[in-house]
């Protein structure tokens, strides 16, 4: 459970990423894959969204929680339950998120959790014989409640499995099961829950932290997230 800012303190030489931005990039990432999208090209600079936009990728470029001028798409997921979406190739950059991903390369094998799809994912999880490091994007090099919660909820859902290597996953998961039960009330203490409700999508967080609603596993293969294959 860590923050992009400390991944340089640990080696993801052959260690599986679980990378996670629950509000609302990985959200959105196995939203699109589960409603059809093609494949999602994570990228880190408005530059390079653009580039792709003008070989035929559908475009989508958040930043401080807004749509960025000029793009097809912003970060609802519910921009992915779209039509428009189904067989494209999406090109995304996001505040946070995107940026996250491409700090983890060095991993062995990058997959996309969300509460969306975390089910799926600890089953898949649970099968794996590498160590498993989940970085957070948090905000801006901080940590932040929705993504730690998420941390929390998979270290749970493994404990049994896997051995933590520092204190950190039993913080999360102490986090975790102090918030299940009523999750919309606690997440609305998060700093980006607060961000977002000023941009009026309530709604997407509502949306982001169901559990389980999709089985697809994004995963990192060359530069495109596309759907793992079990
Ligand atoms: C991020 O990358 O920080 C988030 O996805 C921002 C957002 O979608 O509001």
């Amino acid at each position: 459970c860590l923050t992009p800012e400390l991944l340089h303190q640990y080696s993801l030489d052959n260690k599986i990423a679980v990378i996670v931005d629950i509000l609302r990039a990985t959200s959105c990432m196995v939203t699109g894959l589960a409603h059809g999208v093609k494949e999602i090209v994570p990228v880190s600079t408005l530059e390079e969204c653009l580039a792709l936009q003008s070989q035929g990728y559908l475009a989508a470029a958040e930043r401080d929680g807004s749509r960025a001028e000029g793009f097809d798409m912003g970060n609802s997921p519910f921009e992915y339950m779209k039509e428009r979406v189904v067989g494209k190739k999406v090109a995304v950059t996001t505040t946070n998120g995107t940026l996250t991903l491409n700090k983890s390369l060095d991993a062995k094998e990058i997959l996309i959790g969300a509460f969306l799809n975390i089910a799926a994912l600890t089953e898949y999880l649970k099968l794996q014989e590498e160590d498993i490091i989940i970085v957070c994007a948090g905000w801006k090099g901080k940590f932040n409640l929705e993504d730690t919660l998420f941390a929390g909820a998979l270290c749970h859902a493994l404990k049994n499995d896997f051995e933590f290597a520092c204190d950190a996953p039993l913080a999360a998961e102490a986090m975790y099961l102090t918030a299940k039960n009523d999750m919309a009330s606690y997440m609305k203490n998060s700093a980006h829950a607060k961000r977002l409700g000023k941009l009026n999508v309530i709604d997407d967080i509502e949306f982001c932290i169901q559990e389980s609603i999709y089985d697809v596993i994004p995963v990192l293969y060359g530069e495109s997230l596309v759907p793992l294959r079990q």
